[in-house]
C-alpha cells in the first residue's frame, strides 16, 4: 500500500511548478489531492487529468490564496468534501526582483497578502480540522538563509512564512501535527524563469552539483517530510537548494 493512502492533501499553488510536481508526488503516494489554482483553471485540471490517468485522485478548486475567504474556503470545503484533511502544503506565492529603493507600498501589501497572509489563516481553519497526527509544510525558499540580494520585501514575506512554522509546530503538537518550512533553492520554473535569465545561470553556477533544482527535487523531499518517515521532524526548515552558499 503506498504510504498515504486514506489521507487528503491539499496543495495550494498546484497548477504548475514546484506545486505541480508535489501535488503529482503525493497522489503517486495514494493521498487524494486538491490542487489550488488562483488564475490558471486549464493547467490545474491538466494536472488532475494527469494524476487520475496514472490511477490517483484529485479535484481542481479555485481560490485566491491572497483572499482570506479563498483560504478560509478551501480548507472547510475540502472537509466538506472529502470528510477530513492531513495535509497541507502552502506553495502558492509570487516572486518580485525588486530592491528596498523600487518597493512600492502596493507590491509591498500584494506581496505579504500572497505569500504570508493567505498562508496564515489557510494554517489557522486548518488547525481546527487537520487529523490527529497530520503535517503542514509551508513552501519558502533558501533566499532567506543566503540573504539573496535584490529582493527585500520577497525576503521579508518568505521570512513571516518560516516564523509561523516554528510558533505553530508548539501550538499543533499535541495533535501530533507536525508544521515544517522546505525552502527551495534555485528550481527550474516559470517563476524562476520569469525572474529573467540571470536567475538560470546564477542558479546553476552557485550549486556545486551544477545544476538547476527541478520541482520533482522538491516534491521528493516534501514528500518525506509527510511521510510517516517524517514524523519526528517539527519546527525546521529544510533547505532543498542543491548546497547553493554565498
Ligand atoms: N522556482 C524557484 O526557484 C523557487 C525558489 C524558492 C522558492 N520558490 C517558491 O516555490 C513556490 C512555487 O513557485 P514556482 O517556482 O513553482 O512558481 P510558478 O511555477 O510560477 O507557480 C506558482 C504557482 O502559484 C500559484 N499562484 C500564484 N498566485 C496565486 C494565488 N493568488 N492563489 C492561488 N495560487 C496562486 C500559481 O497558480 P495560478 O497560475 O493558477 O494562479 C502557480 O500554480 C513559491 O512559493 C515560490 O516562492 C520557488
Amino acid at each position: 500500500m503506498a504510504s498515504l493512502t486514506g489521507k487528503v492533501a491539499i496543495v495550494t499553488g498546484a497548477s504548475n511548478g514546484i506545486g505541480r510536481a508535489i501535488a503529482e508526488r503525493l497522489a503517486q503516494e495514494g493521498a487524494t489531492v486538491v490542487v489550488n489554482y488562483g488564475k490558471s483553471v486549464d493547467k490545474a485540471k491538466q494536472v488532475v487529468a494527469d494524476i487520475e490517468a496514472k490511477g490517483g485522485n484529485a479535484v481542481a478548486v479555485h481560490a485566491d490564496m491572497s483572499k482570506v475567504s479563498d483560504a478560509r474556503r478551501l480548507i472547510k470545503d475540502t472537509v466538506k468534501q472529502f470528510g477530513r484533511l492531513d495535509i497541507l502544503v502552502n506553495n502558492a506565492g509570487m516572486f518580485m526582483p525588486k530592491p528596498l529603493a523600487e518597493t512600492t507600498e502596493e507590491e509591498f501589501d500584494r506581496i505579504f497578502t500572497l505569500n504570508a497572509k493567505g498562508p496564515y489563516f489557510a494554517m489557522q481553519e486548518a488547525a481546527k480540522v487537520i487529523a490527529d497526527g497530520g503535517r503542514i509544510v509551508n513552501i519558502s525558499t533558501d533566499g532567506t538563509h543566503l540573504g539573496f540580494p535584490g529582493a527585500t520585501a520577497y525576503l521579508g514575506s518568505k521570512g513571516a512564512l518560516e516564523q509561523f512554522t516554528k510558533g505553530l509546530a508548539h501550538e499543533l503538537a499535541p495533535k501530533g501535527v507536525t508544521v515544517n518550512t522546505v525552502s527551495p533553492g534555485f528550481t527550474d520554473t516559470d517563476m524562476l524563469r520569469g525572474g529573467g535569465p540571470q536567475f538560470a545561470e546564477v542558479g546553476t553556477q552557485m550549486s556545486p552539483l551544477k545544476r538547476l533544482g527541478t520541482p520533482k527535487d522538491i516534491a521528493d523531499v516534501v514528500s518525506f517530510v509527510v511521510s510517516n518517515q517524517g514524523r519526528w521532524i517539527t519546527g525546521q526548515n529544510i533547505h532543498a537548494g542543491g548546497g547553493v552558499v554565498m
